[in-house]
């Protein structure tokens, strides 16, 4: 069985570079391979999940090259170009890949079965049916369009308005794409802003999108043209490593050219709440996306904090890594309205509930959220990942502050989306 055994650090020190960012970089791969001619993505993402997009699309015909490391040409062919697959797409353990592949395929004259794998197969996807097959599309999925494997016949689509029930990326995605094939113009309405990478990516290959207020507009027809784009930092990566920071007493690390988009940095907001020492410095902008440099010490006692409603969808990946904070900071950090966690990769309330109070940790795990009691001397033990890569993280992090040793079951899961993360964390370390 792949497990991993680690044990308390002295420090973290250094300089650390996080990996390409994993929903840049699937965008950057998806859009390419829908645009007309090259695109070089330059600081592509190499994980499980970015690769599965990858494959996916050279099922669908594009010729996908990877000419050095961490650089890739897509050889694109228009909005109508991709080609009916020989096979069932295998999308593995990425709902990114499917939700925002089933948009395109939607509009797409041809068939094709989308599934992935035990995790995938159990996420929610009548969210994504429901928007388009009012646009006119012809979809459906297993246990009454609950869940993949998706069975897709592209259809012409019309433009709708649509008022989203949830903050999802990859909801507001699939829509965004599905509205570039229809006349007219297809709106878009989220409860609370989530990840805006598409619409600041989607206009620089030729889309027409208007942004205003919770709404997004696309007017379908537009000619897409390949570019190249160059993937920042994956601040989602970063986190843990700003994380293991802060926790571990004596600790500094520069955390450079991470992309600190808005929507994205719920989590840099709640440190600042919780007195966290974290600066950024050093911000600039690539392929539309700020990035910046971050300088974070440790040792500094955090106190607990309450998160809800819209802070929720900008840290909805940052869940995990937050357990363990709240675990170590003063009095109790108290999270709701993140029901949506329950159907990530894994049921992220209830793994991280079940694994923390393995370590000793005091907790009331609710419906919607978490209320975590601090300042806990973490025991080490043997906990269990769930082969979900954040959780598998999350729990490195908190083994790096507890006593004797701990166990990760199923930690391989890492290769989801940061490949070196535990060469990187022990390169950082110090002991002693
Ligand atoms: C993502 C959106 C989020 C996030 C996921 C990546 C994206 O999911 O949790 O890791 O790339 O659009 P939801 O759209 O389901 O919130």
């Amino acid at each position: 069985m792949d497990r991993i055994e680690l044990t308390s650090a002295k420090c973290i020190k250094g300089e650390f570079v996080p990996p390409p960012d994993k929903s840049i970089s699937h965008r950057a791969v998806i859009f390419s391979s829908i645009a007309e001619g090259k695109s070089v993505i330059k600081n592509f993402l190499r994980a499980e999940d970015t690769l599965s997009t990858v494959s996916a699309f050279r099922a669908l015909g594009i010729d996908i090259t990877e000419e050095r490391t961490g650089e890739i040409i897509v050889h694109g062919r228009g909005i109508n170009g991709l080609r009916e697959p020989g096979n069932v797409i295998d999308c593995r353990n990425s709902g990114t890949t499917m939700r925002l592949l089933s948009g395109i395929l939607a509009a797409n004259p041809f068939f094709t079965v989308l599934s992935g794998d035990d995790s995938l197969r159990r996420r929610p996807m009548r969210r994504v049916l429901l928007p388009l097959r009012e646009m006119g599309a012809e979809i459906s999925g297993r246990d009454n369009d609950r869940y993949p494997p998706l069975a897709i016949k592209g259809k012409a689509l019309r433009a709708i308005k649509y008022e989203m029930p949830v903050a999802s990326a990859q909801l507001k995605s699939a829509v965004l794409l599905a509205g570039l094939y229809p006349e007219g113009e297809t709106e878009i309405t989220e409860p609370f802003p989530s990840r805006d990478h598409t619409e600041r990516m989607l206009p620089a290959f030729g889309a027409e999108i208007g942004v205003g207020g919770r709404a997004v507009r696309i007017r379908g027809g537009a000619k897409l043209r390949g570019r190249d784009t160059a993937v920042p930092g994956d601040f989602s990566s970063a986190a843990f490593f700003i994380a293991a920071s802060l926790l571990v007493r004596d600790s500094d690390v520069v955390i450079k050219s991470v992309g600190v988009n808005p929507t994205r940095t719920g989590f840099l907001n709640v440190l600042k709440k919780m007195g966290a020492d974290v600066v950024v410095e050093n911000i600039h902008e690539v392929s539309g996306e700020p990035v910046a440099d971050i300088h974070c010490t440790g040792g500094k006692t955090l106190k607990g904090t309450d998160i809800k409603g819209d802070e929720v969808p900008l840290l909805i990946d940052e869940f995990p890594i937050l357990c363990v904070l709240a675990s170590q900071a003063e009095g109790v950090t108290s999270i709701s309205g993140a029901e949506e966690l329950r159907i990530k990769e894994s049921d992220r309330i209830k793994a991280m509930a079940t694994e923390l109070r393995k370590l000793g940790v005091r907790l009331e795990e609710r419906p919607d959220g978490i209320s975590i009691e601090g300042r806990t001397g973490l025991k080490g033990s043997e906990v269990e990942s769930y082969g979900d890569h954040r959780i598998a993280m999350s729990l490195a992090v908190a083994a790096l502050v507890s006593s004797g040793k701990t166990t990760i079951n199923h930690a391989s899961c890492v290769d989801i989306s940061f490949p070196n993360f535990f060469e990187e964390l022990r390169r950082l370390e110090c002991r002693g």
